[in-house]
Order: structure tokens, then sequence, then C-alpha cells
């Protein structure tokens, strides 16, 4: 299995009944992922990352040393996970069930003990389905829960989306986000217009390249104390149903 071995926190993958996060092995992942997503580069239009153009170079975003983006495993801030459904069948990315996404833990500090859940993306036949609730509910469960209950023990949990990412900024106030505030101007995406990116739909600033776009950023947390005081009895709810 490919591991993170850069990253800050131990990290065992977490499962329930109806779906697993499991380190995110680009050899055995790379391909189903680049099959399913190619088709569909709305799935990028709303984050900095662009749209792979191959399976090797998706791969290489895992492999690049120093690190050079979000999933690098040289990154000791980041950790991926591939998404397993298990409701579905055994399958040549797992003996469990299919590959049904991607999400990472992002901007992980073992100083402020916190970390960012980002680069999710579930792929299109599995989404507005029970996966993206469990895989965000097993990513918090293994982040807030306490090391005796085999989490990380972490004391906040992020989440950013793009203010036009309905579909994102829904699922992070159904997981118990709350939300922080609007970051205006947060991200250039650098000729967003050609990769279809979308933008906040203001101006552009003097100056700019017309082909880019910028990105207003919707900023949610998760604490603890909100963890502990309700949000991770809802979200076992939300996942059970
Ligand atoms: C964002 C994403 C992970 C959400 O997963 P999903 O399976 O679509 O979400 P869910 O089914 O859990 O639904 C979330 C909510 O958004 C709604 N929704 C889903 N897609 C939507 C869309 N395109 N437009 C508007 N609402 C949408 C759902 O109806 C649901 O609403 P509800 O809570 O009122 O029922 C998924 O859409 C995705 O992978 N998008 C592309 C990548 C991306 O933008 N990632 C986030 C930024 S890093």
């Amino acid at each position: 299995m490919a591991a993170s071995s850069a990253f800050h926190f131990p990290i065992h993958g977490a499962s329930n009944d109806r779906l697993k996060l499991v380190a995110f092995n680009p050899e055995q992942h790379c391909e189903t992922f680049f099959r399913l997503s190619f088709p569909h580069p709305e799935l990028y239009a709303h984050m900095p990352m662009l749209a792979p153009s191959s399976v090797a170079e998706l791969k290489g975003r895992f492999y690049d040393n120093p690190p050079g983006n979000i999933l690098s495993f040289s990154n000791p801030e980041s950790f991926a996970f591939a998404i397993i459904d298990k409701t579905r069948p055994a399958s040549a990315e797992d003996p469990e069930g299919e590959l049904a996404g991607t999400v990472s833990l992002i901007r992980a500090s073992p100083t402020d003990l916190c970390a960012e859940i980002g680069f999710i993306v579930i792929l299109p036949p599995y989404q507005r389905t029970h996966v993206a609730t469990n895989a965000v509910g097993l990513a918090l469960q293994l982040a807030l829960d306490s090391p005796e209950q085999n989490g990380l023990g972490l004391c906040r949990v992020h989440w950013s989306a793009n203010t036009t990412n309905l579909a994102s900024v829904k699922l992070a106030e159904r997981m118990g986000f709350k939300l922080i505030g609007m970051i205006p101007w947060h991200m250039r995406f650098v000729k967003g217009k050609v990769h279809g990116k979308i933008g906040n739909g203001k101006g552009l600033p003097p100056g700019s390249d017309p082909e880019d776009l910028w990105r207003d950023t919707l900023s949610f947390s998760l604490g603890w104390d909100m963890w502990r005081d309700g949000v991770r009895e809802r979200i076992e709810k939300a996942m059970a149903r």
C-alpha cells in the first residue's frame, strides 16, 4: 500500500459497513480515477488544481519531490485517501468495493492540532449518494476522535469552498461545520477562463490578464468542543441514513 510516510501524523485508514478510506495508492487507484474523471473536467471547476491530462501526469502529482502540490507524498501536511464504496462489488481497485473518489487531509499542523479536509472529488457515478456523507464523516472521525477512539485527537478541522460551489457548501453544512466568513479575492485561477474554472463573477482587478478568474472562498470550521457537544452524534445519524 502506498503511504505518505512524510505525513505529520500516523494514519491507519477508517472504515464502516458502507465505506472505507484507505491510503491513495497511485499504482492501484490512478487509472480508474482518471478514466472516470477525465470526461468530467467540471470536477475541477472550483479548485486551483487543473484536471490531469493523463494517468502518468496524475501519478506524478503524488510522487513529486520536493512537494509541488497538495497531493505529494513528500508533503508532510497532506495525506490522500481513496474512497472505497463497500456497497458495490469487489473490483480491481479494492477487494471490498469500488473506487468512488478521493479526499485528503491537507494543511495539517502538529503544533496547532488542526487539518483541512480538502481535494474531495466524488466521481460522478457516486455523487448524490451515501458516499460523500460517509467519506467526510469518516475523515472527521479520524481527525477529531481521541487517540483512544483510534482518532488523531485534532482540535480543529477546516473546510474551504468556492462561494459558487453549492454542493460543497451544502455538504459542509450537513456535516456540522460552522461558517466563519467569506474571504474575497482568495485565489487567482490563472487563465481560469481557458481551464473551465468558475470565478466570483466580479470584474477583474486592474491590470489583470483578461483570461484570469478569481475565487471568493467560504471558510468553515469544526472545533473539538462542537464535535463533543453534538456534532459527532449528528454526523453518525447522517452517515446511517
Ligand atoms: C462537492 C462534492 C464532493 C459533493 O458531493 P456530492 O455527492 O455531490 O454531494 P451530496 O450528495 O452529499 O450532496 C450535497 C448537497 O449538494 C447538493 N448538490 C449536489 N450536487 C449539486 C449541484 N451540482 N448543484 C447544486 N446542488 C448540488 C445535493 O442535493 C445535496 O443537497 P442537500 O444536502 O440539500 O441534500 C461533489 O459534488 C464533487 O466531487 N464535486 C467536484 C469536486 C469539488 O468541487 N470538490 C470540492 C472542492 S475541493
